[in-house]
């Protein structure tokens, strides 16, 4: 591993881990401000930056959402929540919003798993699965002995589906919701194809990371939602979600995560 400069986090890299791959969990937890990457991770990251400058806005924009979308699924009576690619621990976290809900956090990172378990540790209504979303029989096998299936349930499915490529993502999606009764929520959020003159670039750094990047439009984003019923404002930039000024600095920056929240029908 390279010097690490003075101030990061430097921990025994765990079994399996290449610490010189970036990581896609690693670089949105560098954008985000975190501490928990190594030096490939942020020289990817601060790549995407030169870039995209407004990369480390629009993280931040996506977990603002996050926050008002969860607020709005304790409002209207959610009690179990699956945060699907959750990534690294970071401020506001899902069980965080929802202190009363069953939280079950999944990502398929070893590195994300140990640290949500540390930060999770004795907690008795959240809990920290290691899964892959593309292995959707898995998953809901796992899940079932974790909250009540049969029971309205909200899936998260913020800034992971863009690592799915095709179909792929879209087949996850309908196999959740076909497991799961009327009430049923699911909160997307994505990124878009918002500056294309240097997307072909970006996509090459992320072809080189942990996981390739599939950028969707609008349209495309939408279809996630089929079986749903959009719940206003319906499918927007995020930060135009249910904009609450207390939650959300992210005015004037240019946005590239489009997102929405649906309720199965
Ligand atoms: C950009 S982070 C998003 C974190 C968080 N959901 C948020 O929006 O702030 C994407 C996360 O998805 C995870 N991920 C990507 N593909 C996945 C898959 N197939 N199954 C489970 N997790 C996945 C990554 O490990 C990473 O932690």
């Amino acid at each position: 591993m390279d010097a690490e400069p003075q101030g990061w986090i430097v921990e025994a890299v765990p079994e399996g881990v290449d610490p010189s791959v970036p990581n896609v969990a690693r670089m949105y937890d560098y954008y985000l401000g975190g501490k928990d990457s190594f030096a490939a991770d942020r020289a990817a990251a601060e790549q995407i930056l030169q870039l995209f400058p407004d990369t480390r806005h629009a993280a931040l924009e996506n977990r603002a959402f996050l926050r008002r979308a969860v607020r709005h699924l304790v409002d209207a009576g959610v009690d179990q929540i699956v945060d699907l690619g959750a990534g690294l621990p970071t401020q506001g976290n899902t069980h965080e919003i929802a202190p009363r809900a069953r939280v079950v956090y999944v990502d398929y990172d070893a590195v994300v798993c140990a640290h949500g378990r540390a930060l999770l540790a004795g907690g008795e209504n959240v809990s920290m699965l290691q899964a892959d979303l593309r292995k959707p029989d898995e998953l809901l096998e796992r899940l079932a002995g974790l909250v009540d299936l049969d029971r309205p349930t909200a899936f998260l499915m913020l800034g992971v589906l863009h690592f799915v490529p095709d179909e792929e993502a879209y087949e996850v999606v309908r196999r959740l919701r076909e497991a799961t009764p009327a009430g049923c929520h699911l909160v997307v959020s994505h990124a878009i194809d918002a500056k294309p003159d240097t997307t072909p670039e970006a996509l090459e750094i992320y072809r080189k990371a942990t996981a390739a990047l599939h950028l969707r439009t609008p349209e495309e984003i939408a279809r996630f939602f089929d079986g749903f019923e959009l719940l206003a404002p319906g499918l927007v930039h995020l930060r135009d979600w249910r904009p609450d000024p207390d939650l959300d600095d992210s005015a004037g920056v240019v946005s590239i995560g489009y997102g929405g929240v649906g309720r199965k029908l």
